[in-house]
């Protein structure tokens, strides 16, 4: 299976940048745009590969101001959900363990890939009910291992550490996939998704440049 490349714009970008994207990205990225952008892009191309960066914990339609649900999530062409960023978490009372199993039961019922993120603490973010569902829709799951140490610092751990976090994340939960993010860059790229237990990156600062995720979609 080709190593997934997901780009995570975060609270960033433009319309312009998004023409940019749809004119010149490598067609095995995966952009996770702001959602004010998603609808857009599908319009100008219904094959353009968006994750959303986040859904609710309610699904279909309802009163709740300000949410938008992984049904329409769906319904406007987005195949896969982060969920659980570190930065969401640290920030949102709303991403608590229990509701990010709704985010994740939402999207895996309306047919989308969910991008689970974890940190150095992934045991006590796994927890038993959690675990229960990855087991059940391991195909429609993905592991991101993102350690706070490397989000957005230009630090990122060692090969051999990268290899066996994943290595033991993967072992631990039933042959999961499981991909790396933190301070990917074209430079390092190659080296990271060469790794046997990386079936992929999530990109933050670096997939804001089109050259940079082009580069790093190449070594996928
Ligand atoms: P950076 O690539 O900017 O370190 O961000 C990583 C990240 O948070 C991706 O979700």
């Amino acid at each position: 299976m080709n190593k997934l490349i997901v780009g995570n714009w975060k609270m960033n970008g433009t319309l312009e940048l998004v023409d940019e994207f749809l004119e010149g990205l490598n067609n095995n990225v995966i952009v996770g745009l702001p959602i004010i952008f998603i609808a857009y892009a599908k319009s100008k191309n219904p094959n353009f590969q968006i994750a959303a960066q986040d859904c609710s914990i309610f699904n279909d339609f309802g009163a709740h101001t300000g949410e938008v649900s992984a049904k329409m999530l769906s319904e406007s062409g987005c195949k896969y959900v982060i969920i659980g960023h570190s930065e969401r978490r640290k920030t949102f009372d709303s991403d608590s363990i229990s509701n990010i199993l709704k985010k994740l039961q939402n999207a895996v019922l309306n047919g989308m890939t969910a991008i689970l993120c974890v940190d150095e603490k992934y045991d006590e973010l796994l927890d038993s009910q959690t675990v229960e569902f990855l087991k059940n829709h391991k195909s429609q799951v993905v592991l991101a291992y993102e350690p706070l140490s490397a989000i957005g610092t230009g630090i990122v751990p060692s090969i051999s550490e990268i290899s066996d976090v994943l290595k033991n994340l993967k072992s631990k939960y039933f042959g999961i996939r499981t991909i790396y993010g933190g301070s990917v860059n074209s430079k390092n790229a190659k080296e990271i998704l060469d790794i046997d237990s990386v079936d992929g990156v999530l990109i933050g600062g670096a997939s804001l440049k089109l050259d940079e995720i082009n580069a790093i979609a190449k070594f996928a």
